[in-house]
């Protein structure tokens, strides 16, 4: 057993629909055995409970929060992080393709693999939604470095057989034959979970949309992701490619590609019909603020998602994305509900970033939370990690105040540590 001594925050509701949705310890403490919560509470209640000797690791001061969860991130995009191009074609063609195609080389992807998680620990993520790339040996790459540090990650191979450069082209026969033998390899091997990952309707024949969603049949706990809805004029481009679906959604449901566990990037331009078809069928957004912004591609509306029902739940799409921090995407998602009519006080944004991430994945009761049993991923965040962050939460009046402060000014730098698993696997500052 091991204890740690921290103000701490989770969540068991959404702070959008419910008055008492967290838990909130202000002297707390987080009993962690063989990698799983045992208890999270007062630490003056649970101190007394302790066999003498348990190690106590003190983070006064501090404040811990599950990881984060990033629900939509592209592994072999980090070295093209910043990128400029005018808008989401442009830009896949330029910069994304040529990206991708260095994955057919494993010594390549493990490389990056490496520089990625290590990146997303630093950042205080310590489960994410992964897009590979085409080649298999890019999923073999990630979930090699993934289960050496032990991490809950979520990650696919690419499946594209059209409109892209033909030496990233899979076929509808043989994207889904890899993708289900990377299943049987991997999904739930140690902590992985496999992602049936067609990367949006644009590349993909319908044939290939059809086998994936045949695959999301035959291994119902998998998981499936994509991109839809991301920018005006791919949402052309998709209409005109399968004018006989209702809308571009619609596209993935006729071919069994909406379900729980599927999680769909962007979904700025849905119609209300869309927002329904979401919700009923349990697929979930990943909200993608700083990425959208970069592009140039919209503004998602949380009060239309929110009055539909949708799950949903925030991610950074590195490298649309600008920002591998989820504190850093918090920041943007509140401007973005600004200027949509919204208002995302910080409550919610954490919500969004911890439990809310993992309802919208199906893994409620095992990450995002610190609920007896679930498992011990967890962040150490740092009210005063820059002079400035110090000077602001000095005088904070409320709680809210004080994560409001932490997600506009923080970012990797706010992240003391990072625990995967009941390890930890990220210290800011190691000697
Ligand atoms: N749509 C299809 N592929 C991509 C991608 O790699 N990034 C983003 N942001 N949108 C996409
Ligand atoms: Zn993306």
């Amino acid at each position: 057993m091991q204890a740690y001594r921290a103000s701490l925050l989770h969540f068991h509701a959404d702070p959008a629909f419910s008055d008492d949705a967290h838990h909130w310890h202000e002297d707390g403490l987080l009993l962690v055995d063989d990698g799983h919560v045992v208890a999270a509470g007062d630490y003056a209640t649970l101190h007394a409970t302790l066999a003498p000797g348990t190690p106590l690791h003190d983070y006064s001061g501090k404040l811990i929060t599950p990881g984060f969860i990033d629900t939509h991130v592209h592994y072999p995009q980090t070295d093209m992080i910043a990128s400029p191009a005018p808008g989401l074609l442009p830009w896949l063609e330029t910069y994304t393709f040529p990206t991708e195609r260095q994955f057919a080389d494993p010594a390549h992807a493990a490389r990056t693999a490496e520089f990625f998680l290590d990146e997303l620990l630093r950042c205080g993520t310590t489960t994410a939604m992964v897009y590979c790339t085409v080649h298999a040996a890019s999923v073999d790459a990630l979930f090699a470095a993934a289960g050496q540090r032990q991490l809950r990650m979520v990650a696919g191979k690419v499946l594209m057989d059209r409109h892209c450069p033909e030496w990233l082209r899979d076929t509808a026969e043989t994207g889904a034959r890899d993708s289900e033998a990377l299943i049987r390899r991997w999904h739930k091997n140690g902590r992985a979970l496999y992602a049936i990952t067609p990367r949006f309707a644009p590349t993909s024949t319908e044939d290939q949309l059809r086998l994936a969603g045949e695959l999301a049949t035959a291994w119902p706990d998998t998981f499936v992701q994509s991109h839809v809805s991301e920018n005006a004029d791919e949402c052309r481009w998709a209409r005109a490619l399968f004018p006989q679906a209702r809308s571009y959604l619609d596209v993935y449901e006729r071919c069994g590609l909406l379900r729980p566990r599927a999680v769909y990037g962007h979904c700025i331009w849905l119609d209300d019909t869309d927002r329904a078809r979401m919700a009923a069928t349990g697929a979930a957004a990943a909200v993608c603020p700083t990425s959208n912004l970069f592009l140039g591609s919209g503004l998602f509306d949380f009060a239309l998602a929110d009055r539909a029902g949708m799950r949903v739940a925030l991610a950074t799409d590195v490298g649309g994305g600008t920002s591998f921090s989820m504190l850093q995407t918090m920041n943007e998602a509140y401007k973005v509900a600004r200027l949509t009519g919204s208002y995302l006080p910080a409550l919610r944004m954490f919500y969004l970033a911890t439990l809310g991430a993992a309802r919208a994945m199906g893994l409620e009761g095992t990450i995002g939370a610190f609920a007896p049993g679930a498992e011990a991923d967890f962040i150490v965040l740092d009210p005063q990690a820059t002079p400035l962050l110090q000077r602001r939460t000095s005088h904070c009046a409320s709680l809210e105040e004080l994560l409001f402060a932490l997600a506009l000014l923080g970012d990797d730098r706010a992240v003391a540590a990072t625990y995967a698993a009941g390890n930890r696997v990220h210290v800011r500052d190691a000697a």
